[in-house]
């Protein structure tokens, strides 16, 4: 068994009965959704969700998960994500699938969250991933520009045919290179505040917990 498979499974056993459940994105998250429609299952669980994106909503309706749109939920009790980078702080990147902006709105409405990751993802500093950035596509290129102009290695996240990729609300994905991040929390506001600028994939004081694979099989469960 995987890393990945090995923390999604682990991370499926905190899900209680009578739960709301955050569903992240990505391959992680999906061995998680997975062994949850599994659990729900065999042991007749009563379970409610909500995903992060149109691929875990599909995915998660695939396997016969009671999945609700966010509006139609109370309160979430736990969300399961995975992660591009974790720091020692505890704060992230996330959005490698382009689907930040919902996962973090869908985190920050959680009572708990817990990331999910190979130990790859474990980094002293952010930045060696590239940051995803979600913006408008009207004046898309002066925010461009702009990071160009400031060093932050712009790029456009393109699709498999080449064009520039559209996230789940219709909007572009300019990725920073940035290599190292000094101070997320800076960077995050700074971003946060562009007009233009609909979501960042810096995820400060989010997580409470992070289960970690290694290749040894070891699982690590790391708490804030
Ligand atoms: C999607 C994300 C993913 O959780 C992150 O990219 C990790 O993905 P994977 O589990 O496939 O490595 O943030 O926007």
């Amino acid at each position: 068994m995987n890393q990945k498979q090995q923390v999604g499974e682990k991370a499926a056993s905190f899900i209680e009965n009578n739960m709301t459940v955050g569903l992240g994105t990505g391959s992680t998250a999906s061995y998680m959704v997975e062994a949850l429609a599994k659990r729900v299952k065999e042991e007749n669980l009563t379970i409610e969700c909500v995903a992060t994106s149109i691929a875990t909503f599909n995915l998660a309706k695939s396997l016969g998960l009671n999945i609700k749109e966010l509006s139609e939920v109370d309160e979430i009790d736990l969300t399961i994500d995975g992660a591009d980078e974790v720091s020692p702080e505890f704060q992230g990147i996330k959005g490698g699938g382009a689907a930040h902006l919902f996962e973090k709105i869908v985190a920050v409405r959680s009572k708990k969250n817990i990331w999910i990751v190979d130990d790859s993802k474990l980094v002293d500093q952010l930045g060696a991933f590239p940051l995803p950035v979600e913006v408008v596509q009207f004046g898309s290129d002066y925010l461009y520009d702009y990071f160009a102009e400031k060093d932050y290695h712009p790029a456009f996240r393109l699709d498999e045919t080449g064009e520039k990729l559209l996230t789940d609300s219709g909007n572009y994905v300019i990725d920073l290179a940035l290599e190292k991040i000094e101070n997320p929390q800076a960077l995050a506001e700074e971003l946060k505040a562009m007009v233009g600028v609909v979501e960042h994939g810096l995820f400060i004081d989010i997580v409470d917990q992070v289960i970690v694979g290694s290749s040894s099989g070891e699982v690590e469960i790391q708490s804030k």
